[in-house]
């Protein structure tokens, strides 16, 4: 068995997601280790493109260990039924029908089109905003906006009741619960979060959007109408931490780097995805003993896949950045992202928010996977 081999540095693959720069460190990976078994984290790694494409692409690699199809902090409550009807991280085949209806769905979701619901939505949260500092209030856009425009975008009447930021809260707190390092009282507030975004949904109308047309489709598919629900609450879900992270580690960008502040905030935003990407790495479980990249691995052994290594290789994942996974669960919302990332950033700095002020107080918030700056 191989293990690490690289100087002790007191950076591993976990840590490197919130290091101040793990960059040379991935890099070094990918090229000197591109796939070992790093035994103090009890984890296959990947890191070369190669090796992280093959691990995404193998049939035996699946998204949950075989036997824990949802984490076992949130079993039993309902953030774990809800987790257990996403079409996200499922490779059951009774998810197959609804994932064939939903991806389109996304798919037809417009860039020009986010961008604009994104302007009016920011105009709208301007109306209920609080006040606080300026750390905070940043933190607060980038957890509100594109989470309040994805609804938007699906139709649901977000802008009614004065939900916005309600549902945008509910949406964070069901997120952090899916963390690996979620504490007892995080899973709780996870929990109430999924009970009450499904209370919220079932009694909101959708207005103009794909969302009947996504019913009626999952009806005549005889998909029951509680997995289109939790897979509706999913997308909102999908839209939080990521985005967040994407848009938080552009305004670093613009902070630290001004001659970046002179291109267009879209090209900005693209670079960051590629260069100091918010997912830094996926897992993988092996459902059966298989070959690996040259190894021998065993069914119940995890791979930890090193996304943000691959990336900085140099190697192209085809089009999209290595951020939105490869393979049969690639992200299906990575140019919504982009669009509602760069909105966000625009609608922050349209607001007086300074990203060379914000760029000298952050930290990064404890994640073993997502690089998303807290602003002080
Ligand atoms: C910057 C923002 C985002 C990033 C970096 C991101 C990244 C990812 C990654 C890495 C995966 C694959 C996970 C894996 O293979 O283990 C994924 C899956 C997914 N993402 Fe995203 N995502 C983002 C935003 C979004 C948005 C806005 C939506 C929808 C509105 C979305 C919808 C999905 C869905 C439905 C899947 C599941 C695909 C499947 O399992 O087949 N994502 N995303």
């Amino acid at each position: 068995m191989q293990t690490a081999t690289l100087p002790d540095t007191g950076i591993d693959p976990l840590r490197a997601v919130t290091d101040p720069d793990p960059y040379p460190y991935y890099r070094e990976l990918a090229t000197r280790q591109p796939f070992y078994r790093d035994d103090r984290l009890g984890l296959w790694v990947a890191a070369g493109p190669r090796e992280v494409a093959a691990v995404l692409a193998h049939p035996d690699c699946r998204v949950r260990p075989p036997a824990q199809p949802v984490p076992p902090a949130l079993a039993g409550t309902a953030a774990g039924d809800l987790f257990g009807r996403l079409i996200r991280m499922n490779d059951g085949a009774a998810h197959a029908p609804l994932k064939q209806i939903l991806m389109p769905m996304l798919a037809g979701l417009d860039a020009a089109a986010t961008a604009r619901r994104a302007a009016a939505m920011a105009t709208m949260i301007d109306a209920g905003a609080a006040a606080g500092t300026s750390g905070e209030r940043v933190n607060r856009w980038l957890f509100t906006l594109p989470v309040v425009t994805v609804a938007d975008l699906l139709g649901l009447p977000i802008a009614e009741g004065g939900k916005a930021a309600e549902v945008a809260q509910r949406v964070a707190a069901f997120a952090a619960a899916q963390s690996q390092l979620a504490d007892a009282h995080t899973v709780r507030a996870g929990a109430d979060a999924a009970q009450w975004l499904g209370a919220w949904l079932a009694g909101a109308t959708p207005g103009d959007g794909p969302l009947p047309a996504l019913h009626q489709a999952a009806h005549a598919a005889g998909i029951d109408a509680q997995a289109v629900a939790a897979n509706i609450i999913g997308l909102l879900v999908q839209a939080c931490e990521a985005t967040a992270a994407l848009a938080g580690n552009t305004l670093l960008r613009l902070g630290r780097d001004t001659p970046q502040s002179e291109l267009p905030l879209d090209a900005v935003v693209a670079r960051v995805a590629r260069e100091d990407p918010p997912v830094q790495n996926t897992r993988r479980f092996l459902a059966a003993d298989a070959q690996l990249c040259g190894h021998a691995v065993k069914a119940g052994d995890a791979v930890l896949v090193l996304l943000a290594a691959a990336s900085c290789s140099g190697a192209a994942a085809g089009e999209r950045p290595w951020t939105f996974g490869h393979g049969r669960h690639a992200c299906p919302g990575d140019r919504v992202a982009q669009a509602l990332a760069a909105a966000t950033v625009a609608a922050l700095r349209a607001r007086g928010a300074d990203p060379a002020a914000l760029a000298q107080a952050f930290r990064y918030r404890p994640s073993l996977n997502a690089r998303i700056p807290h602003f002080l």
